[in-house]
């Protein structure tokens, strides 16, 4: 049974005054009693301030990039080394924002993903897919490419320290979410690509949902078979819509 997992990105959003409100939010909202885990994404800067808030709490940390390199003249980048000492425990990478709008190919998306496991973090490797790309009838050939990168530059084995987030593009931030079906079709792709190289692997890799989950329709989603949680975007914001959508899972 793969636990669920629902994680908020909050990508480049918050104050101090509102992180600790959204923070508070989210503990007065946890129940121990369910066996669903929360992790919340800050901006780099406002690490340590959440890390200290959730300190000794079950939510979990993660960061929404990493430099492929481990330290260097690298100005403005942060590393995974630096990111496991502020107590990160996962990281984003490849989400299709980095992709467009930074030119991250997926061969530099397997660095990232081999970076972040050198650094004790578990990766979190966004897929999908465009409009543009499905209307063609290309879905499964992209999602399956940008799996295959970091199959051939990691290993499967590495997948067993790892989680995959099928974010189609034409979904995030519009509204307009995947219908369960889609969604769970190609999960289950995804699945069998990675099951085809180790059975157990691909069996326990949990693969969360992401574009436009809201309190409304993320029970559906998380009903499906190979849906193991959420990629929360803007409904990750506020406290009491994440924390519906944590008590959906
Ligand atoms: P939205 O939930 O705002 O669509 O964003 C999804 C996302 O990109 C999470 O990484």
């Amino acid at each position: 049974m793969r636990n669920k997992l629902i994680a908020g990105n909050w990508k480049m959003n918050g104050s101090k005054p509102e992180i600790r409100s959204l923070i508070g939010g989210i503990l007065a909202r946890l129940d121990p009693a369910r066996s669903a885990e929360v992790m919340v994404l800050p901006p780099f800067p406002y690490i340590p301030l959440v890390q200290s808030l959730i300190d000794h709490t079950p939510v979990l940390l993660g960061a929404q990039d990493l430099s492929p390199h481990a330290s260097g003249a690298y100005t403005g980048d942060v590393s995974g080394p630096m990111l496991a000492d502020w107590g990160c425990g996962h990281v984003l990478v490849g989400h299709s924002e980095r992709r467009a709008l930074h030119a991250e190919n997926s061969e530099q998306v397997a660095e990232k993903f081999v970076a972040a496991q050198s650094a004790g973090l578990q990766p979190i490797l966004c897929v999908g897919e465009t409009l543009e790309e499905r209307d063609a009838g290309r879905t499964t050939e992209v999602v399956g490419e940008q799996i295959s990168a970091v199959i051939d530059a990691a290993g499967i084995n590495a997948f067993a320290r790892a989680i995959v987030a099928y974010e189609p593009v034409w979904a995030i931030g519009t509204g307009q979410t995947a219908t369960p079906e889609q969604a769970q079709e190609i999960h289950a792709e995804i699945r069998a690509q990675l099951t085809k190289e180790d059975a157990t692997i691909g069996g326990r890799v949990r693969i969360l949902y992401g574009g436009s989950v809201k309190p409304d329709n993320a029970a559906e989603l998380f009903a499906c078979e190979d849906i193991d949680g959420g990629l929360i975007g803007g409904a990750s914001l506020q406290a009491e819509s994440f924390m519906s959508i944590y008590q959906a899972a």
